[in-house]
């Protein structure tokens, strides 16, 4: 399905990842890129200096994030992995697509738009705290995706939005000049990816402090896990297993017969929660210890990685100057 095309993915460097991140979103998004003739995954740092002004924080968090995708799965060598400062015709492209952005688009657009309803219930002023990086986000996302011919960007549903902006802007371009100097992009959500509750019953989320890390020893991912909310209900009282947070966790990516195995007990009244959760702290140890292992191998050897970016970079640049050229030569004449 993918086998002729680009899939390109943006990721922010938010740190470490929680079994959310990892099962819902970074082990799908190698998938679905490693399906295509070309993955180029990036990190997204200028996006990053918007909201993260520490550059201490900011490395830590890009080099977390880098240790994270090399040990869930991507292959350095035929991925295209990179860092988005690294290609600086990135930016020179968003200043050309500038001229193409309606400003009413970016009034619309989700990140800033959030943004404006959260100062006014605040009763703060609406740009209260907004830079030009938040509120252009979308033409630099859209500059990411352009300068590298895109065909297919995997999103979450929050992102959507972007891709069809980075679309339109394309179309403008295209339609201008009456030529195809840009790849209109498509998005693809992956429908059939869980969503994992946290062990508070609610989306996991950093922000819902509910998470249960990965990148952690065992004593804190243990604590995490036996924090998850339960009833009072005793062993033998047969439980819905669609009512136990844990089931709901651990069914997101526990092998099926394992999942099976507990809703039958769960059912049966043969399961107590504390089974439950020494099930799930088991399933979870079991599917990332090897990518634990790869992740501590390149924190410790971080050179290793910072290697693999800049080779990532090297390989991505020339797309990047290719449509810079393009676009370039029919702007200036
Ligand atoms: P958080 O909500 O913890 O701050 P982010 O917003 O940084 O997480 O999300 C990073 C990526 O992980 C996004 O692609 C997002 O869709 C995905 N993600 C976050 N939480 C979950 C979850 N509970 N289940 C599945 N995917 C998730
Ligand atoms: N905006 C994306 C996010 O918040 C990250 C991102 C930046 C991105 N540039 C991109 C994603 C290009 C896909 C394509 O998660």
């Amino acid at each position: 399905m993918f086998a002729n095309k680009c899939i390109l993915t943006g990721v922010k460097p938010t740190g470490k990842p929680h079994i959310g991140n990892y099962f819902g979103a970074i082990k799908p998004a190698i998938a679905m890129g490693h399906q295509a003739q070309r993955f180029n995954l990036f990190i997204a740092d200028y996006h990053a200096i918007n909201f993260m002004k520490d550059p201490e924080l900011l490395q830590k968090e890009i080099k977390e994030i880098a240790c994270t995708y090399l040990a869930a799965g991507l292959k350095p060598e035929t991925d295209y992995f990179y860092r988005q400062s690294d290609i600086p015709e990135i930016n020179e492209i968003t200043t050309i697509l500038y001229a193409f952005t309606p400003k009413g688009f970016m009034n619309k657009s989700h990140a800033y738009k959030a943004c404006v309803e959260r100062n006014l219930a605040e009763n703060k002023p609406a740009d209260d705290g907004v830079n030009m990086g938040l509120y252009t986000y979308p033409t630099l996302m859209a500059a990411d995706i352009l300068a590298m011919d895109t065909d297919i960007v995997p999103v979450g549903k929050d992102q959507i939005q972007h891709v069809e902006i980075a679309r339109d802007i394309a179309g403008a371009v295209n339609a201008y000049y009456d030529k195809e100097l840009l790849k209109l992009p498509e998005y693809v959500t992956a429908d059939n990816v869980a969503v994992l509750p946290g062990t508070d019953g609610r989306k996991m989320s950093k922000s819902y402090n509910n998470v249960i890390p990965i990148f952690e020893d065992e004593k804190v991912i243990k604590k995490a896990v036996y924090s998850a909310v339960t009833d009072s209900k005793p062993i033998e009282e047969p439980k819905n297993p669609d009512d136990v947070i844990v089931y709901q966790i651990y069914k997101c990516f526990a092998p099926a017969e394992k999942v099976a195995e507990m809703a039958q007990g769960l059912r049966e009244g043969k399961l107590g929660y504390g089974h439950t959760k020494a099930m799930l702290l088991d399933a979870i140890l079991n599917e990332t210890r090897e990518v634990k292992e790869v992740y501590d191998y390149y924190m410790a050897h971080y050179d290793e990685a910072c290697g693999f970016l800049e080779d990532g970079a090297a390989k991505a640049r020339p797309y990047a100057q290719k449509t810079l050229q393009r676009l370039k030569e029919t702007l200036f004449g």
